[in-house]
């Protein structure tokens, strides 16, 4: 069977069984999931293992994956970075960075499982002996845990290093594949800065990488409720007669944080918002709420309507830049009860910066199903909460049949779909207020995930490393994705740059933006909702 095929079945039994489990579970990862079969022998090399994201989410991943048993025992992990390190002291880190960081308490003979089949190689990611070196360990690790030459490595490093670690792979001969072997790379991001970076980053990893082998990971793709809504929109019959223009008025997409920019003011005052968030994460969730339905679920089937749906946008160029995309910077303020310091005062970040630490577009999207109906996003640090959400705004009804009613005004119909903190979809629609004269409320119908399925306690890259793994890049992004979403954003990045912001810092911590942000939706008739918590 093709990774495509097997895929396209696991889902369909994903679907299947995600409608049959209603009674709630908690603690564990993973619900009883007979349908997920383990994956094949493998090694998994960590590029920057003895960073950050190797041990919040790398490591408890692969721990999760392990005590759903869904990796197999010819497994191992080989950890590569810089830091110099034997494989003795790599493996008590990671058994002190499991208890620190697993999502649930661990298990210590399953530690101990993951343990016995990690090794460490330190080294330089430019040097060839490195490579060398790590070659050795490898062909170690498949004669001792039956790996089989299969490899996927993560490069969880510096953007500025992911074209020569792939170089030196390629003339390591680390991702040649031969016979039935397979050999991947997960790239992260930020995967350039703006379209020519992006494109230039693709050409030189395809000098040394098929398309197939490279996997373009965007952690919100591995967020349960955003890969729920395929299932949401074409598991179910009653919502997508209704997904179109004729019925959907606009929708919102938000991604607001109520954090500031952290330890990593280095970074951010490079990128700014708009770049750090919008064309990965945003447009996926964008692509994924418009796209048309795939012809199948596999890989290339819904990439494909997912990269149609980022053709179809029109172009911000120019004039559009200054009416349809607002930019804005976090000053000093309070955010719940902690008073806090504006943006230009974070650590590493320039005193008189002019970063954007927020970002809000108006985007339409060229096609039959959605002319005329604007796709707003908005993103920001520092906001009133923490909390992301696709709302959708069904046009309103007419009025006529209320004409002699107290009723004036009919809110219109909203489907909220809750990504983060507390998952869930949500219908508000209108309801009549018991009394004896007609007069109509809001109400809502919720749905939480937790009540029905409990707390299942992730990373988010779980499905994504298993998925990888077994060879589907569903959840991945192609290169032309990738370069369609710079497409997208660059020309905003260019006016910005041409036009430096005069009145920064013009929000205040802890608040719902800046007023132009309100103006954006103002001057067409609409408004934003509330950044606040469900
Ligand atoms: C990252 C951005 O990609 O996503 C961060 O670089 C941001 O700035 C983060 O905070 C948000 O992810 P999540 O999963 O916390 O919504």
């Amino acid at each position: 069977m093709t990774p495509d095929a097997m895929h396209a079945t696991d889902l369909h039994q994903h679907i299947q069984t995600a409608l049959d489990l209603t009674q709630p579970k908690s603690g564990a990862y993973c619900m009883p999931d007979h349908s997920a079969a383990p994956v094949g022998p493998c090694a998994v090399v960590i590029f920057g293992a003895a960073g950050d994201l190797t041990k919040r989410k790398l490591l408890p991943s692969l721990y999760n994956l392990a005590s759903c048993r869904l990796l197999p025992d010819s497994f191992a992990i080989v950890g590569f970075a810089r830091t110099e390190m034997d494989t003795a002291t790599y493996r008590e880190k990671l058994r002190q960075d499991l208890a620190a960081h697993a999502t649930s308490e661990v298990d210590p003979a399953l530690v101990q499982h993951l343990v016995d089949r990690s090794y460490y190689v330190s080294g330089s990611f430019e040097d060839p002996e490195a490579y060398e070196r790590l070659a050795e360990m490898l062909r170690h690790v498949d004669q001792t845990h039956g790996t089989l030459g299969n490899y996927l490595h993560y490069l969880a490093i510096a953007p500025n290093y992911f074209a020569e670690a792939a170089r030196q792979l390629y003339h390591a001969g680390l991702v040649r594949e031969r016979d039935a072997q397979w050999r991947r790379v997960i790239v992260e991001k930020p995967l350039g800065t703006d379209l020519e970076s992006a494109q230039a980053l693709n050409a030189e990893l395809r000098k040394v990488l098929t398309e197939s082998q490279t996997y373009r990971i965007d952690h919100y793709l591995g967020k349960e409720t955003v890969q729920n809504l395929l299932v949401f929109r074409f598991g179910n019959g009653m919502f997508e007669p209704t997904w179109n223009r004729r019925y959907i008025d606009h929708v919102q997409i938000t991604v607001a944080e109520s954090l500031g920019v952290e330890a990593r003011g280095g970074y951010y005052d490079e990128a700014g918002a708009l770049r750090d968030m919008i064309p990965n994460h945003m447009l996926q969730l964008l692509s994924l709420c418009a796209m048309e339905p795939p012809t199948s679920f596999a890989a290339e089937a819904v990439r494909e309507e997912k990269a149609k749906v980022l053709r179809s946008i029109q172009p911000l160029s120019g004039e559009r830049v200054l009416t349809h995309a607002v930019r804005g910077q976090y000053g000093p303020g309070r955010v719940g009860t902690e008073t806090v310091p504006g943006y230009r005062q974070e650590p590493r970040v320039k005193e008189r910066s002019n970063t954007e630490t927020y970002a809000a577009l108006r985007l339409s999207i060229d096609n039959w199903r959605w002319a005329d109906v604007p796709f707003y996003l908005r993103t920001g640090k520092r906001l009133a909460a923490r909390t992301s959400e696709i709302a959708i705004q069904f046009r309103r009804p007419p009025l006529t049949l209320f004409r002699d009613t107290p009723v004036e005004k009919l809110a219109p119909n909203q489907l909220i779909v809750r990504i983060q903190p507390e998952e869930g979809i949500s219908l508000r629609f209108g309801a009549k207020i018991p009394g004896p004269s007609v007069r109509v409320g809001p109400v809502a119908m919720d749905f939480r995930y937790r009540d029905h399925f409990g707390l299942t306690p992730s990373t988010g890259y779980e499905t994504l490393l298993y998925d990888c793994m077994k060879g589907d890049a569903t959840l991945f992004q192609r290169a032309d994705t990738i370069e369609a979403g710079w497409g997208i954003v660059t020309p905003v990045l260019e006016v910005w740059k041409a036009l430096p912001a005069r009145n920064f810092p013009n929000y205040a911590a802890g608040s719902q933006g800046p007023v132009e942000a309100d103006e954006l939706l103002a001057r067409d008739g609409r408004k934003w909702r509330p950044i606040e918590l469900p």
